[in-house]
């Protein structure tokens, strides 16, 4: 058998062996990694290429879980069709879609190739809780794979593009954010010097413009009240500079263990992790980063959206209000809450703090300081997958009186 055969035979074993699992497991990409596991004769090429013709399959599950029944040779074919081309994934979808065209950018596009429909592609319910996402461009940047974004944490950018080219990871500053530095390789950043020195840290540039449209002000103490491993905790701390500090709380001491790693990485001293959160309000200002349903990392984990339910966001959408609630009791008078979602769902977003502002009359809101091309919102501003090639976020900034 042809290499190319064969490497479509493993394909369609390892899509067997995780369809039963699919459409309900959250936890699909650490199956994904067992499966690779098992498979010893793996080397790091097979494993890019697997992964990759496994995320497109789940990114387009509704176009080839038919053909997977009917005509598995033309599942693989389409799922390489529909692959991003890399180095990994070029010589495999060069020889299994020889006769096909190139693959158009636009979804639109791609389905009439395909005789698929592009309105299958996302759940019915994120059509009305996030319209721009059913549409073009941005359901076609949520079906291209995702980009990889570092947020530099040096001036000496030119160190680490340096040792990236030396490595042949070409790199992008971003046009709208010179501290977000796009790699355009398929690269483990982590075995760099720049990762071991802490000048980077990867970090989506979607997720950067969070913190950066609020134009935070040098000095002050804030609290990262859902910190997790601390990714915006970082992002805050060098925002706030030398005279700020930043405390950080999480509900999981493992992901504040892991920021307190980070932090140490980065040389960053004035990140403090609370073992009780104080009783007053105390703080310059309150970051909620809430707990969501992540609608906006579906490019990421495109297996999220055949695991989440409208109904699991409305109830992500309750327990985002009384965070806000809880957490907004900290901020001093006069000072700043910031609240943000990864989720493209208005349920978790604009609706959410429509609800806290009628129930604080203290609070109110503010329109973004930089906008940096998002879509503002009712309240707040969603920063959508086209815009700049990112992840979906929402970011609203209140301030109390
Ligand atoms: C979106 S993640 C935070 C990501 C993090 N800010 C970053 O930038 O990497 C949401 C976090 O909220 C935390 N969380 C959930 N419920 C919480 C609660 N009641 N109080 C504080 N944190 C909570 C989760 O453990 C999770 O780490």
């Amino acid at each position: 058998m042809s290499l190319t055969g064969s490497q479509q035979k493993i394909f369609l074993r390892l899509v067997a062996a995780l369809r039963p699992n699919w459409h309900s497991d959250v936890n699909l990409p650490a199956g994904i990694s067992e499966l690779f596991a098992a498979n010893r004769s793996f080397g790091s090429r097979d494993r890019r290429l697997y992964r990759e013709l496994i995320y497109t399959t789940l990114r387009f599950l509704p176009w080839i879980e038919p053909l997977l029944d009917t005509d598995p040779d033309r599942a693989a074919k389409a799922v390489a069709w529909l692959a991003a081309d890399l180095p990994a994934t070029q010589g495999y979808r060069a020889a299994l879609c020889a006769a096909w065209p190139a693959c158009p950018p636009s979804v639109a596009a791609k389905a009439a190739h395909l005789g698929a429909s592009a309105d299958t592609l996302l759940p019915a319910w994120m059509t009305r809780h996030c319209p721009e996402a059913a549409v073009a461009p941005n359901l076609d940047t949520l079906h291209t794979r995702a980009p990889l974004w570092l947020r530099l944490q040096s001036n000496d950018a030119a160190r680490v593009v340096a040792e990236f080219t030396a490595k042949q990871w070409p790199t992008r500053r971003s046009p709208v954010l010179p501290g977000a530095l796009e790699v355009l390789a398929e690269a483990d950043v982590t075995k760099s010097d720049a990762w071991t020195h802490g000048l980077i840290e990867v970090q989506d540039l979607g997720s950067q413009l969070i913190l950066e449209s609020a134009a935070i002000a040098p000095g002050g103490r804030w609290l990262d009240a859902c910190a997790g491993a601390g990714g915006k905790t970082l992002q805050l701390a060098a925002l706030l500079g030398p005279k700020g500090h930043v405390d950080a709380h999480d509900i999981r001491a493992s992901a504040l263990r892991e920021l307190e790693i980070r932090a140490t990485r980065a040389r960053a001293t004035t990140i403090s992790v609370l073992p009780a959160l104080p009783a007053t309000a105390a703080y310059d200002g309150v970051l909620v980063d809430a707990p969501c349903s992540g609608t906006g990392t579906w490019r990421r984990a495109p297996h999220l959206k055949w695991t989440t339910s409208a109904g699991q966001v409305s109830t992500a959408a309750e327990k985002q209000l009384a965070l806000l609630a809880q957490f907004s009791a900290l901020v001093r008078p006069g000072g700043r809450l910031l609240y943000a979602t990864c989720s493209l769902s208005h349920l978790e977003n604009e609706d959410v703090v429509t609800a806290f502002l009628a129930a604080h009359g203290d609070f109110t809101a503010e329109p973004p300081a930089r906008a940096f091309g998002g879509t503002p919102r009712r309240v707040g501003l969603a920063i959508l997958p086209a815009a700049h090639n990112t992840d979906g976020f929402y970011v609203a900034s209140l301030r109390r009186s």
